[in-house]
């Protein structure tokens, strides 16, 4: 397999960990390059059930080399405990590395994040208090700590005492720098078998031609700059962070490819043009199993938007579609695709940039008639009900991108090969 990028293209939780598990089997790597602990990729295998947060979901196959890039925020207290469990359920986690330049996430990072989001009031963000925006800004502003780091006293002890004492000032935050120091020399000591110079790695893997496989976390729109900022996620989770994210350059991708659902969902606060509140939002949501893989906290749900999915195809460069949770759509009577938005009177078709903009458009709906039928069990995609491959070509036109691959349920088979 050539080297692909998969990335979300909406709010996240399009359902990406499944699509990652099955293209991961044809790859010799697997590769994360942006996000934390915020991520959840959930897995069903043989009906158990795995949830990834940082170490890429190709683990379950064993001796495919599962990287965890520098463009990573790394917690390691959660990465310690992901180890340990994976161990204790009989993973093999001797193809695991992780970047000696991914920033590391603080236990004070997420203190700094129930500040920040007590400030912002009304506007607060919903994060998911993983601490990833803080660890961004510490990177950002050239304070932060380094995976590497936690191998060496010397330099962890410095770094420490430059950040406690800007805490200090700045939150009032009084840290021990003692308590710090040793705990996350404990975690450096448990991942030090792991920890490596990862760009370096992947470079060598290309050069033996190995394909590799890029698993985005989070969606399009929470990208830190093409999202629906300021309510998105710290990274790049486009397209474009993979370059920064593992050390690669952009000659260097050979396929990208955007998982959406075939509704769209959000957690977190924001604007949300197709959300539906009342009977038909809860049914997704129940159906759909929507709830935070990380929080546990209820989706919002909607309607599937096709400027969105323009959107996506556009800024990621998208090659193709994969569609997943079709299943979910089985018991409608009727169906709204969202083609357009109307905003003051006239009609947009590109994604407004702007947030203000966004927050007072109104969705332009076309409907076509249920197909009232279970399409779990389907195995070949000639076999889908009419009106279902009906749903599917409108979502292509109005996208401008090819369905590939579309998903009918959470198993690893549940999956019909379209192209
Ligand atoms: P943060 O990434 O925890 O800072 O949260 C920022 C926004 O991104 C919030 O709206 C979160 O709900 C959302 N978010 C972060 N990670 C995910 C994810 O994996 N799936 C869906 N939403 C996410």
């Amino acid at each position: 397999m050539p080297n692909t990028v998969i990335i979300g293209a909406q709010w996240g939780d399009e359902g990406k960990g499944k699509i990652i598990d099955f293209l991961a089997k044809k790859s010799d790597a697997v590769v994360r390059f942006q996000g934390g602990s915020n991520a959840g990729h959930t897995v069903v295998v043989n009906n158990e059930k795995f949830i990834f947060h940082l170490i890429p979901s190709g683990i379950l196959y064993p001796g495919k080399k599962c990287i965890i890039g520098n463009g990573v925020v790394v917690d390691p207290k959660v990465l310690v405990a992901e180890i340990k469990d994976l161990q204790s359920r009989g993973i093999d986690l001797n193809s695991l590395y992780v970047s000696n330049q991914a920033h590391v996430v603080m236990s004070y990072h997420k203190q700094i994040e129930e500040i920040e989001e007590r400030q912002r009031g009304r506007r607060k963000i919903g994060t998911t208090k993983r601490g990833v925006g803080p660890a961004y800004t510490d990177k950002i502003a050239r304070r932060g700590i380094r995976m590497g780091d936690l191998l060496d006293r010397d330099v962890l002890t410095e770094k420490l005492r430059m950040n406690l004492s800007f805490y200090r000032d700045f939150y009032r935050l009084d840290l021990s720098l003692e308590d710090l120091l040793e705990e996350y020399l404990d975690y450096g000591r448990k991942l030090k078998r792991y920890i490596t110079d990862t760009s370096l790695l992947i470079h060598q893997l290309m050069r033996q031609r190995k394909s590799i496989l890029f698993e985005g976390a989070q969606g399009t729109l929470l990208d830190v700059d093409y999202g629906t900022y300021p309510y998105v996620t710290s990274s790049n989770s486009s397209a474009g962070g993979v370059c920064v994210g593992a050390g690669i350059g952009p000659t260097q991708i050979d396929k990208v490819f955007g998982v959406a659902k075939a509704y769209t969902t959000r957690v977190g606060e924001g604007p949300f043009p197709t959300e539906i509140k009342g009977e038909v939002g809860e049914m997704l949501k129940e159906r759909g199993k929507e709830y935070g893989s990380t929080t546990g906290r209820p989706r919002r749900c909607g309607w599937f938007d096709g400027v969105i999915l323009r959107y996506a195809a556009r800024v990621n460069g998208m090659d193709g579609l994969i569609l997943t949770k079709l299943d979910v759509l089985d018991v409608l009577e009727r169906i709204k695709i969202c083609v357009a938005y109307k905003y003051k009177g006239r009609i947009i078709r590109n994604f407004p940039s702007e947030l203000r903009i966004l927050e007072e458009c109104e969705p332009i709906y076309e409907e076509i008639k249920g197909w009232r039928e279970d399409t779990s069990r389907i195995t070949m995609p000639k076999k889908l009900p009419e009106q279902a491959q009906k749903y599917l070509r409108k979502i292509e036109e109005i996208g401008k991108v090819r369905i590939c691959l579309l998903s009918i349920g959470p198993q690893r088979g549940d999956l019909l090969v379209l192209r």
